[in-house]
C-alpha cells in the first residue's frame, strides 16, 4: 500500500452507511460483553466542493458497535446525523455557523446569541430518558434511535434552563444516579450554570452558578462525590466580542490570556455554593479525567497543555504540522488545598489525549487511565497509565491511528481493577479501513479485532451502554 496515505485518511469524508452489518471477528470476545459502544464525530468535511477549515466542523456521524455476549459477533451501524445543518448543507451546498468555519458575520452573531445555533451535534452522545442524544458545544440537541441511529429530530429537555454555550461533556455519576452538566450564558454578568439531570428524567435542575467576567471555553469539568470542580483556564472571551466584526468563527472569539492563570472553582453539588477557588499558572484543557476528595485536598486529573495552540493545531490546514509535532497534552494531577485553596501539580504521563476511566471510578480515587497516545505521522497508540505507580503501557501498530479508547470493566471485577476490555476504533492506513479492537484492560494485548467495511475519519467521543 502506498506510503503516502497517512493520517490524512482520518480527515477524509465518509458518506457510506451500513445498517446492522455483522462484522467478522478475529479472536474472541468476553462472554459478559453485552451492550453497545456508540461513537460520535465529524465525517463529512466537504460541502458543495468546499472543505471545512477545522476538524471540529465536519458534519456529524454516529457509529454503533453492538456486542451480544457469548456470540462472537459485532453488529455495526453508522449513520450521518440528519440535523438541520446537515440537510441545509446538502440542499444549499453551504455550511455555516460552526466552531471555526464561518458563515456570514451577521448570520453567525444572530445564530449564536439570538437565534438558532448549529445543530451539527458531532462531539458526544448521552442517554436521556430512553433517547440517544447527540451533543455539541451549543445548546441544541438531536435525538436518535438508540439502535438504528436514525435521526428523530430536535431533542428538548423538559425544563427552562438556557445558555449560549453548552458543555458537550456531561458527567454521568452512577453513584448518585444523575448526570451533571454545564451551560455558559453571556450577559451582564456572564455565568456558568451547573445543573443535574436525574437518571430517567428529561428535566434538568439548576445546581448553582459561577459568575464570569470573561467566560472561558469550557469543554469539560470534573466531579467528586460532593463537589463540581470547574477548571476555568485562561482561554477566554468577552461577550461583546461576538458583536464586533472582524472575527470569522466561534473559536476566533477566544483569546489565550496566560496572565490570568487557571482557576479551579469548587462548587458543592447539594447546595450550589462555591466553597473555594484555587489558582495556579496557565494551562489549557479540553478533557478532565477524574476528580476526588481527600482529607486535605480536592484532587483533579486532566490533560493539560502549556497553551491553547492545540486549537489552532487542529485546523485541517495545520494538521500535518500538528501530527508531526506529536502534540504536548499530558496527564497532570492538580491538588487544591481544602484549607487555603493553594494549588500544586505534578505530571503523570507522556503525551496523550481523549482519556477514559471505568464508569464507576468516577468521583472516586482510582488507578487506571486509558487514553490515545500522542500521534506521530506514522501512527499513535493506546496508552494505559497507572496513576498510582506511574507505570504506563501501550498498544501500537505501525500505520495505525487509534481513537478514544473506552474501558469496560468486567462485571464481577471490583474497583479499581483493570480487569475488563478496552474498546477502541483504529484507522489502519495500510489497509485503508478502520478496525474495532478489543484489548485486554490489564495487558493491552489484542483479544479481538473486527474490520469495518470502510475507513472512518477521526471522531471524538463515545459511550458504552450496557444492555
Ligand atoms: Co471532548
Amino acid at each position: 500500500m502506498s506510503m503516502d496515505v497517512g493520517f490524512e485518511l482520518g480527515f477524509s469524508s465518509l458518506d457510506s452507511e451500513v445498517t446492522d452489518r455483522s462484522l467478522a471477528v478475529e479472536g474472541s470476545l468476553p462472554d459478559w460483553l453485552d451492550g453497545a459502544l456508540v461513537r460520535n464525530g465529524p465525517a463529512t468535511f466537504e460541502v458543495g466542493g468546499e472543505r471545512v477549515v477545522h476538524w471540529f466542523d465536519g458534519l456529524a456521524m454516529l457509529h454503533r458497535f453492538a456486542f451480544a455476549g457469548a456470540d462472537d459477533a459485532v453488529r455495526y451501524t453508522n449513520r450521518s446525523l440528519r440535523s438541520e445543518t446537515y440537510r441545509e448543507a446538502m440542499e444549499t451546498g453551504e455550511i455555516s455557523g460552526q466552531f471555526a468555519t464561518g458563515g456570514g458575520y451577521l448570520q453567525r452573531v444572530r445564530r449564536l446569541l439570538f437565534g438558532e445555533p448549529t445543530d451539527n451535534c458531532n462531539v458526544h452522545v448521552a442517554r436521556v430518558a430512553g433517547s440517544l442524544v447527540a451533543m455539541t458545544e451549543v445548546p441544541r440537541y438531536v435525538a436518535c434511535d438508540p439502535e438504528t441511529l436514525e435521526t428523530r429530530g430536535e431533542f428538548a429537555f423538559a425544563d427552562a434552563l438556557t445558555g449560549h454555550v453548552n458543555c458537550a461533556h456531561v458527567v454521568p455519576d452512577p453513584h448518585r444516579e444523575e448526570t451533571v452538566g454545564l451551560l455558559t450564558t453571556f450577559g451582564r454578568p456572564s455565568e456558568y450554570t451547573l445543573y443535574r439531570l436525574p437518571d430517567g428524567s428529561r428535566s434538568r435542575e439548576r445546581i448553582g452558578s459561577v459568575p464570569a467576567e470573561n467566560p472561558a471555553y469550557l469543554h469539560s469539568f470534573a466531579l467528586t462525590e460532593r463537589f463540581v470542580v470547574l477548571t476555568e483556564h485562561p482561554f477566554v472571551t468577552h461577550p461583546t466580542s461576538f458583536l464586533r466584526p472582524g472575527r470569522e468563527s466561534f473559536v476566533d472569539h477566544y483569546d489565550w490570556k496566560p496572565g490570568r492563570g487557571t482557576r479551579f472553582h469548587v462548587v458543592e453539588r447539594d447546595t450550589g455554593e462555591r466553597i473555594t477557588t484555587g489558582r495556579t499558572g496557565a494551562w489549557f484543557v479540553f478533557h478532565h479525567v477524574n476528580a476526588f476528595e481527600t482529607d486535605e485536598a480536592f484532587v483533579v486529573d486532566l490533560v493539560a497543555y502549556p497553551n491553547a495552540d492545540v486549537v489552532d493545531g487542529l485546523y485541517l490546514t495545520a494538521a500535518a504540522d500538528w501530527f508531526e509535532s506529536g502534540g504536548d497534552g499530558h496527564l497532570r494531577r492538580f491538588r487544591i488545598d481544602r484549607g487555603d485553596g493553594s494549588v500544586t501539580s505534578e505530571r503523570l504521563s507522556e503525551g496523550l489525549e481523549l482519556p477514559r476511566i471505568a464508569t464507576d471510578d468516577r468521583t472516586r480515587e482510582y488507578r487506571y487511565v486509558y487514553a490515545q497516545g500522542a500521534a506521530e505521522r506514522d501512527g499513535n497508540h493506546v496508552a494505559r497509565v497507572d496513576v498510582e505507580s506511574g507505570e504506563s503501557r501501550r498498544w501500537e501498530q505501525s500505520g495505525v491511528f487509534v481513537e478514544e479508547p473506552v474501558f469496560v470493566r468486567a462485571p464481577d471485577a471490583e474497583r479499581p481493577s483493570d480487569e475488563g476490555v478496552v474498546l477502541v476504533t483504529a484507522l489502519n492506513t495500510n489497509e485503508q479501513r478502520t478496525d474495532l479492537l478489543v484489548l485486554d484492560g490489564e495487558t493491552l494485548e489484542e483479544r479481538a479485532r473486527a474490520p469495518l467495511p470502510h475507513a472512518v475519519p477521526f471522531g471524538f467521543h463515545g459511550r458504552y451502554f450496557e444492555d
